[in-house]
């Protein structure tokens, strides 16, 4: 899934398989996130960016409550379905995120007509970039707009949860639909994940001399699997025990006290979220001061917590994690779920190179799967493109 296509050609290709022109064509942006991970469905705070990968869709609204649903890389060919008998599970790949958004759309009462979508797509799958998310908002930026719905940016938030949770399965948070609908070019987007306020934060890694290495170890992972859902039931069982509603209602200064009340494993999960909450609002509060440059030991902090304590990385992540740091990188974390998918790598331009080759040698000789690695900056969130 490494196409690039034009948006005129799409729309060409659009009018030669479907016989019309698109309604439109919209675009929306995978993410990476900075820092503050596993927080969102803690009702806690993130700080990740939209990427300048992209989902795009174009789009036809149809007269009859028929959906066809085509991507430009192959896949499962054309998918037929029907809006009216649309149940959570129905379709198969990348099919579910389109049909699990008119269905949300559907049940918070928006009069949904069938369509007509051709997908393209260079957000990588299973890298942990939010390929699906990127899918789901690009296809919810284009219905709420031909549906006259209007429904403000939180509302699509929540549907596009709806969307995975219900419909596709995975018991995810908001935070990379927020990402993916609300970044904006050179800034991070600081979100608190109990009410949505958005502050963006200035993010320009080059005027400090840095770069934002993305390795994506080719390890797949899926948040419909267990180990997310586990994780997830682990902090809500920690709230409870702690009396509060969610765990963003724990400060550090109860670790202590909780030491006492939690099992080992719950209390470390409880120790990750917390403590990870309260690293990501000390990194917004650096930048602001000092930068980029000043955010390198938060970024390890969090991949160590992740690793020890929400035990939700990997062998390949820690190496391509260690092996950055080992090579020049001020700071590197995985980013994203876990269990695969990718770390970031914050390093100064003149190591690039120098990391770039030790964690690729570094995978050639663990016997791992050759990483991909690529630069990331913080780009525009979705929007119609034609
Ligand atoms: C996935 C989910 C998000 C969030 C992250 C972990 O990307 O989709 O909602 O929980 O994992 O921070």
């Amino acid at each position: 899934m490494t196409t690039t296509t034009d948006t005129g050609v799409l729309a060409a290709r659009f009018q030669e398989t479907f016989g019309a022109a698109p309604d439109g064509v919209w675009q929306a942006p995978g993410r990476v996130n900075l820092i503050g991970e596993h927080t969102d469905y803690n009702e806690g705070f993130v700080l990740p960016f939209a990427i300048d990968k992209t989902a795009k869709v174009a789009l036809r609204v149809r007269d009859d409550s028929a959906v066809r649903l085509l991507s430009t890389f192959g896949g499962h060919g054309l998918v037929e379905a029907d809006l009216s008998d649309l149940e959570p599970g129905t379709g198969e790949g990348w099919s579910r995120y389109p049909l699990g958004v008119a269905w949300a759309l559907k049940e918070r009462g928006i009069d949904v007509p069938g369509f007509d979508l051709l997908l393209d797509s260079d957000v990588p799958l299973g890298a942990g970039l939010s390929s699906s998310h990127a899918i789901e908002c690009a296809v919810i930026s284009a219905l709420n707009e031909l549906t006259g719905a209007g429904l403000p940016a939180e509302e699509l938030v929540l549907a596009t949860q709806c969307a995975e949770n219900v419909y596709v399965g995975a018991p995810t948070g908001i935070m990379d639909q927020s990402a993916s609908l609300r970044g904006a070019k050179g800034q991070a987007v600081f979100l608190d994940c109990r009410d949505q306020h958005v502050d963006l934060v200035p993010f320009d890694a080059e005027a400090s001399g840095l770069v934002l290495l993305v390795i994506d170890t080719k390890v797949s992972h899926s948040h419909a699997d267990g180990g997310y859902a586990s994780r997830r039931a682990s902090c809500e069982l920690g709230a409870e025990i702690l009396g509060v509603k969610a765990l963003r209602d724990v400060g550090v200064e109860r670790l202590e006290e909780a030491s006492g009340l939690l099992d080992e494993t719950t209390l470390k999960r409880v120790r990750h979220v917390v403590t990870e909450n309260d690293r990501v609002l000390q990194t917004v509060e650096v930048l602001g001061r000092k930068g980029p440059a000043s955010i390198g030991g938060l970024l390890d902090a969090s991949h160590v917590s992740m690793r020890d304590d929400f035990e939700i990385s990997c062998p390949e992540l820690d190496l391509a994690v260690d092996t950055s740091r080992a090579n020049g990188a001020i700071g590197a974390r995985m980013t994203g779920g876990g269990f695969g998918g990718s770390a970031i790598a914050l390093t100064p331009v003149g190591q690039e190179q120098q990391v770039r080759d030790a964690v690729v040698r570094s995978f050639a000789e663990a016997g791992y799967n050759a990483p991909d690695i690529f630069t990331v900056t913080p780009a525009a969130g979705a929007r119609r493109l034609a």
